[in-house]
């Protein structure tokens, strides 16, 4: 079986992480504008860091969910597989299944990591360390190498998707094409998203889609299941392994 999966931050809600347009979702009550554009960090750093701190601090709380670990399951019985997410949480790095876990180079996270920071002007990066103290979120991280601010590494609006990982996608994609596709808990409002779907369908693979809500996407997948992804992933995952087993 080769495998493809997208997800979405509808995956992480079950862990208590909120997704951005649903119900509590962050763009509810919040201006993207000033959260999550270079010029919002131009602007008020400050803001766009304490933004960040939070949600690390409400990440690093939540544990995976049964959709994270059913796809652990998917990738260690698939022949090839590939997560594409855009989330940038840790939780399908940390869920496990049968003992083992999602390798790095299963794993794209298309949108960034959001406890990586990077310099918003050369090309240093660091992973930023769990110890992260009150008083170190006060102060604003500045680059060790050329002294500008360092920001959350993760892709803004208006931003261009790093090369390095679409290239992965791509690399995928044109390895073959897939028997599974199963997009995950997002709005799939990225025309990259739908173009990886079904791109990676290609002609004759099935594409399924887990969301409680119609979206975008929905008009092409061959079964739709409008349950939230902690419910419906283990099942159908378990479904799916069963009819390649027999
Ligand atoms: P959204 O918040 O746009 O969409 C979440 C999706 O998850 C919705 O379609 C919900 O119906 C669905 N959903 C909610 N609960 C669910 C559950 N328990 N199980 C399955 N599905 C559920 O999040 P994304 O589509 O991930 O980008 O958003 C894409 C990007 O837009 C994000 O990566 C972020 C955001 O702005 C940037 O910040 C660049």
């Amino acid at each position: 079986m080769r495998a493809l999966v997208i997800t979405g931050a509808g995956v992480s809600a079950e862990s208590g992480i909120p997704t951005f347009r649903g119900k509590d979702g962050y763009w509810r009550n919040l201006d993207p504008a000033k959260l999550a554009t270079p010029e919002a960090f131009a602007n008020n750093p400050k803001l766009v860091w304490e933004w960040y701190r939070e949600r690390r601090e409400r990440i690093r709380s939540a544990q995976p969910n049964p959709a994270h670990q059913a796809i652990v399951k998917l990738a260690a019985h698939a022949n090839e597989f590939l997560l594409v997410t855009q989330n940038v949480d840790d939780l399908h790095l940390r869920a496990e299944s049968e003992g083992r876990r999602l390798s790095r180079n299963q794993i794209v996270q298309i949108h960034g990591d959001i406890f990586v920071t990077r310099c918003s002007h050369c090309e240093r990066r660091e992973e930023l360390c769990d110890a992260e103290t009150a008083s170190s979120a006060r102060t604003l991280p500045e680059c060790p190498e050329c002294g500008a601010l360092m920001r959350p590494g993760v892709v803004w609006f208006g931003e261009q998707l790093d090369p390095g990982e679409t290239s992965l996608v791509e690399d995928f994609l044109t390895s073959g094409d897939c028997n599974l596709v199963i997009v995950a808990g997002t709005t799939a409002l990225f025309g990259y998203i739908i173009d990886w779907a079904l791109r990676g369908r290609g002609q004759t693979g099935q594409l399924i889609e887990v969301n409680p809500e119609e979206t975008s996407l929905s008009q092409f997948a061959a079964k739709s299941f409008r349950e939230p992804a902690g419910i419906a992933l283990p099942r159908l995952i378990d479904e799916l392994l069963s009819k390649v087993s027999a």
